[in-house]
């Protein structure tokens, strides 16, 4: 069998997918890899090496010692730290992909890229954007994600790497907190929730954007690269919709569930300003159509299983408070 190595693993999503790949293709064969040691409590036991993408050897060297064939390339800077530190996220978002393509072009390892709906821009459609439409973002990440894209359909078409991914909307999950993105809110609104019945938003309240339920997020990773690649006409950056909904929405459907939550507001320009220039929905036929795609959670299921999972998870705590 062929090894797996995951970058930024101790991150939101590599906290999830790193026990779903090693349930799938065995502990030993997936590599967790991050410049951060993952928390114990998300990471099913398994090999583990500190490896920092901007540098080219460090990379180069762990998909040559242990014969890496595939490469989950999760390390980034997300969209408002983004904004805080743009020089460095341009080293990382942008350097980091180069290293990991360069390595996949030598040792020809498939790759799998997260894009995202930040990759849009204020010229953008913002309903129902289409797969392929203008992408002139107005932020660092959004910048990076666009570079990013292209980068991927370049050593793809040029060197005939098999690099596939999406473009991801809000991720939601209650296993590792968010890593400095737009849509935190809709996970530390759950949080907040449980503990006090109460969240301030730094969005507003009329503010829709597609999200999606990290199940889901893991299901589409794992079905796009399982995919027949004769049915892929796009590879990489496919459009991918799930959950839509406002804070005030969300704020509604968690109400169903604790009567007396409130949500307040006060909005941050940055974060609202992004926000602003992103999609209020993606049209995501693309995804269906070349690869099956189609999401299992809805707003009611995501946020039944958000607040059982999370209660359990904050229990010890809660009572100890
Ligand atoms: N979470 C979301 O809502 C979302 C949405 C769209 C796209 N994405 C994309 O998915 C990917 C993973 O996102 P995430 O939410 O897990 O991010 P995260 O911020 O939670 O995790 C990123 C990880 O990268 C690590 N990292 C930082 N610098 C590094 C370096 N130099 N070398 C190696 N690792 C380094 C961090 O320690 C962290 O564990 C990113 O490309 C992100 O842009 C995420």
């Amino acid at each position: 069998m062929d090894t797996i190595l995951v970058t930024g693993a101790a991150g939101q999503i590599g906290s999830e997918l790193i026990p779903a790949l090693r349930a799938k293709y065995g502990a030993s064969l997936v590599i967790a890899s991050d410049i951060r040691m993952p928390a114990p409590t998300t990471s099913v036991e398994g090999p583990f090496e500190h490896l920092d993408c901007t540098k080219a050897d460090q990379v180069q060297e762990v998909v040559r010692r242990h014969g890496v064939r595939t490469i989950y390339h999760l390390a980034a800077i997300l969209s408002a730290t983004a904004e805080d530190r743009p020089q460095a996220a341009w080293i990382l978002n942008m350097g980091g992909l180069y290293h990991v393509l360069e390595v996949a072009r030598q040792y020809r390892c498939s790759v799998f890229f997260p894009s995202s709906i930040g990759a849009f821009g204020p010229t953008t459609p913002r309903d129902r954007t289409p797969q392929d439409t203008a992408q002139r973002p107005t932020t660092m990440y959004g910048v990076t994600k666009v570079s990013g894209e292209l980068l991927c359909d370049y050593y793809a078409h040029r060197f005939g790497v098999d690099v596939r991914g999406v473009r991801f909307p809000g991720l939601i999950s209650y296993a590792a907190p968010p890593g400095g993105g737009t849509t935190d809110y809709a996970v530390e609104i759950f949080y907040q929730a449980i503990r006090y019945r109460h969240y301030t938003c730094f969005l507003r309240g009329d503010t829709a954007l597609d999200m999606m339920y990290m199940p889901d997020a893991l299901r589409a990773i794992m079905e796009l690269m399982e995919a027949d690649s004769t049915r892929l006409k796009h590879r990489n950056a496919f459009n991918l919709g799930a959950l839509n909904f406002t804070s005030e929405g969300l704020a509604a459907e968690i109400r169903k569930h604790i009567p007396d939550f409130v949500i307040e507001y006060e909005v941050d320009p940055i974060r609202q300003a992004i926000a602003d220039s992103w999609p209020r929905s993606v049209d995501d036929s693309a995804a269906r159509a070349e690869w099956g795609w189609s999401p299992a959670y809805d707003v009611a299921a995501m946020t039944r299983d958000m607040l059982q999972k999370l209660g359990t998870k904050l229990k010890p705590a809660l009572a100890k408070g």
